[in-house]
């Protein structure tokens, strides 16, 4: 899977895609994450990206062409792939798991647009396949929507994350339960005058037992 990123702002992104298991999954061939900032197709000295919107009004509007150029830019090198354009929005379709998965499966490229939330040039929903939000709230720009998509995404990716974490996956990908209690040492925690006790089931080595109290406490999830 290849993901394509395009923001002014490409050094907020690659702190994060240096870590975690994204530079796991990049270090290990299995997706790849490239960032562009529009401004490189900025026409002017000031390389701007963004102007005055028509009729007036408070702050400034990501251009078109800075963007779109980018976009034509990136599919240049990507016309084998199957590709598709997110643009990040608070009046987008919302995104879920189920909507990771779709993408997960249906294509090995997709290019996410990060503009400024309250400045993009409505005309730039005319060229992209989706619009996305990451939920019912409004962030100042599409940076962390982004990155939210990238890593749920990638997650789905085959051999992205290492062999326990993916059996763990399976169970999610179950019907009706997400995940489960869990516990580590030690077996009693005392805290600010409370004692917290591991379910004695969990110390029983009856494994009938134990899938049977996982499923009882498994939290739900979608
Ligand atoms: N840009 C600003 N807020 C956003 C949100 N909630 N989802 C996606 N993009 C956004």
């Amino acid at each position: 899977m290849r993901f394509d990123i395009i923001t002014i702002f490409p050094e907020i992104l690659d702190s994060y895609l240096d870590e975690t298991i994204l530079a796991r999954a990049k270090s290990l061939g299995l997706i790849e994450i490239y960032t562009h900032t529009p401004r490189e197709f900025a026409t002017d000295a000031h390389k701007s990206v963004d102007d005055k919107p028509y009729s007036g009004g408070a702050g400034m509007v990501m251009m078109f062409y800075p963007i779109a150029k980018t976009i034509e830019k990136i599919q240049i090198e990507t016309s084998s792939l199957k590709t598709k354009i997110l643009l990040m929005s608070p009046t987008g379709i919302q995104f879920s798991q189920k909507k990771a998965k779709v993408y997960a499966k249906e294509c090995n490229h997709i290019i996410l647009i990060c503009g400024r939330y309250e400045g993009l040039d409505a005309r730039l929903e005319k060229i992209v396949d989706e619009k996305v939000s990451i939920g019912p709230y409004v962030l100042a720009g599409g940076e962390l929507p982004a990155l939210v998509i990238t890593e749920a995404v990638s997650r789905l990716i085959p051999g992205v994350l290492g062999k326990e974490a993916s059996l763990a996956e399976e169970s999610h990908n179950q019907p009706g339960y997400l995940e489960y209690p869990q516990y580590t040492r030690p077996e009693v925690v005392n805290w600010k005058g409370k004692e917290y006790k591991v379910p004695d089931v969990l110390l029983s080595g009856n494994h009938a037992e134990i899938e049977k109290w996982r499923k009882e406490n498994a939290v739900q999830g979608e």
